[in-house]
């Protein structure tokens, strides 16, 4: 058994956050800040305005971050709105027109057709295999020399998508994590370069650094996907039940249509990717958090084992684990793994008492709601009591949207809340965990919420 380790706690250490610019930026800086990371170009207002108005090399863009108007956009009135341009032109190369990309009926069978995967006692099914995953992960990480740092974020990376092929693929999973993995990375890396000249109104095929990577990382995931697709049909999807059996037997119940390859294996790297990078990212920034609190590090152990004792927790303990969920839901407030949804217009309309025109993109900024001085008190502070039954119902529902709201809403939630609690139950109550002394992690938005340079710690044995 290893010895924990030796670096010491560093409590007072503040929450590494975005620091939004000091004014407004030149164009020259803009750009070369959005193409670096995006969510640093956000203007400060953000932070405190319910509504922000402002232009990107003189195209209107608007803000919003008042909740009631945040509902108008995602639920009210969401028939309004669709996918923006920029996020459509990021992601489709690789995922195509499939659930997270498509818009209006294609996007509502789309929808349908995985909805069955994701029912409740289909999810509370899935739990055994997500506590293997962590099971595993902490026995890798117990079997490690207490002087070894470790990436918390490649290694929850890992337990991330080992569940999710498990779970979403049943068995036809023999893919290459770690190729995956990279591929993921390399395609996303390109995506701020691409909402850059989209936002900037440059063609599809405009010339970028690092295209010619992203292009190798779209094609071997799609190679990757579309063989797995072939093998589940050679395979037949007779007394099957996963989510590679749900497309290939779908109907578009309008046209009768079936989904073909191209269709289901788009949906699947959708799932495969959507479904595994967002979760490890919660509970890296949640375990970053712990390691700098470590009072309430001990809180959560603590109460992994009275709910839960010495053994692998069940779906009834994850009910239970409320303290734990509460700390994950306040480090999705503060670092929610998807920093912003983005909308545009389909006709001219009002909000807000603003006239928006067709096609305008609308940023709903999640991190700055999540921060945003009117809707909570002393912001940038962690407290998980803010998730505590009442604390929660006394605030407006649309000031907390780590998974969006509305039509769009994620498709994942419990999936996600699951599995982030079990695995945070299995580490935590097993484990310590302590940061490289000094180390400030970098938010940096590839469309998901990263620590730029991984998250490096050491791990002990509790
Ligand atoms: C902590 C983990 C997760 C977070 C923070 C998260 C966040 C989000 C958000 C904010 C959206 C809405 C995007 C929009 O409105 O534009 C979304 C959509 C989606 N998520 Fe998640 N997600 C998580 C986990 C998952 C998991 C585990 C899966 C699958 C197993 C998943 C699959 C999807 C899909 C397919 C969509 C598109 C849904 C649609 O457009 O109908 N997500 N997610």
């Amino acid at each position: 058994m290893n010895a924990h380790p030796s670096f010491p706690r560093s409590g007072a250490v503040p929450l590494a956050r975005v620091v939004p610019p000091a004014g407004p930026l030149g164009t020259l800086a803009l750009l070369r800040t959005v193409v670096r990371n995006p969510i640093e170009a956000w203007p400060r207002e953000v932070f405190h305005e319910p509504l922000l108005p402002t232009t990107f090399l003189g195209r209107a863009s608007l803000f919003v971050m008042d909740p009631a108007l945040v509902r108008a956009v995602l639920v009210d009135q969401a028939d309004g709105f669709e996918k923006s341009e920029a996020f459509r032109r990021s992601l489709s190369p690789a995922l195509g027109d499939a659930i997270l990309t498509a818009d209006g009926a294609r996007w509502r069978w789309q929808r349908r057709a995985a909805a069955p995967i994701f029912r409740n006692e289909r999810i509370r099914g899935f739990l055994p295999a997500m506590v293997g995953a962590a099971e595993r992960m902490r026995d890798r990480l117990a079997a490690l020399p207490a002087s070894a740092e470790v990436d918390l974020s490649a290694e929850l990376m890992r337990t991330t998508f080992d569940i999710i092929v498990e779970t979403m693929l049943s068995g036809h999973g023999r893919i290459d994590v770690a190729r995956v993995a990279k591929g993921v990375t390399d395609y996303l890396e390109s995506t701020s370069w691409v909402f850059a000249l989209t936002l900037a109104g440059a063609p599809a095929w405009m010339p970028y650094p690092g295209r010619r990577r992203a292009e190798t990382a779209k094609h071997y995931l799609r190679d990757e996907l579309a063989r797995l697709v072939a093998e589940g049909r050679r395979d037949g999807t007779e007394g099957r039940s996963d989510l590679l059996s749900l497309l290939l037997t779908a109907r578009d119940p309008e046209t009768g249509r079936a989904m073909d390859d191209t269709d289901v294996a788009d949906n699947l790297l959708t799932f495969v990717t959507a479904g595994h990078e967002t979760t490890a990212l919660a509970l890296t920034w949640a375990l970053y958090i712990l390691a700098l609190h470590p009072e309430t590090e001990a809180a959560v152990a603590e109460e992994v084992r009275t709910v839960v004792g010495d053994g692998a927790p069940t779906a009834d303990d994850v009910d239970a684990l409320t303290y734990t969920r509460q700390v994950i839901q306040e480090a999705m407030r503060l670092y929610p793994p998807a920093p912003v949804v983005v909308r545009a217009a389909l006709d001219d309309l009002d909000l807000g008492g603003h006239r928006i025109l067709k096609g305008t993109p609308i940023t709903i900024p999640i991190y700055a709601i999540h921060r945003h001085a009117r809707l909570w008190n002393e912001p940038d502070r962690f407290d998980p009591a803010r998730f505590a039954p009442e604390a929660a119902k006394a605030r407006d529902r649309y000031s907390y949207l780590p998974f969006g709201a509305g039509p769009r809403i994620c498709i994942g939630l419990s999936f996600a809340m699951m599995e982030a609690v079990a695995i945070l139950a299995v580490l935590v109550r097993d484990l310590r965990f302590r940061l490289r002394p000094g180390f400030v992690p970098t938010l940096k938005q590839r469309i998901t919420l990263r620590p730029a340079e991984g998250m490096p710690m050491r791990v002990g044995r509790r």
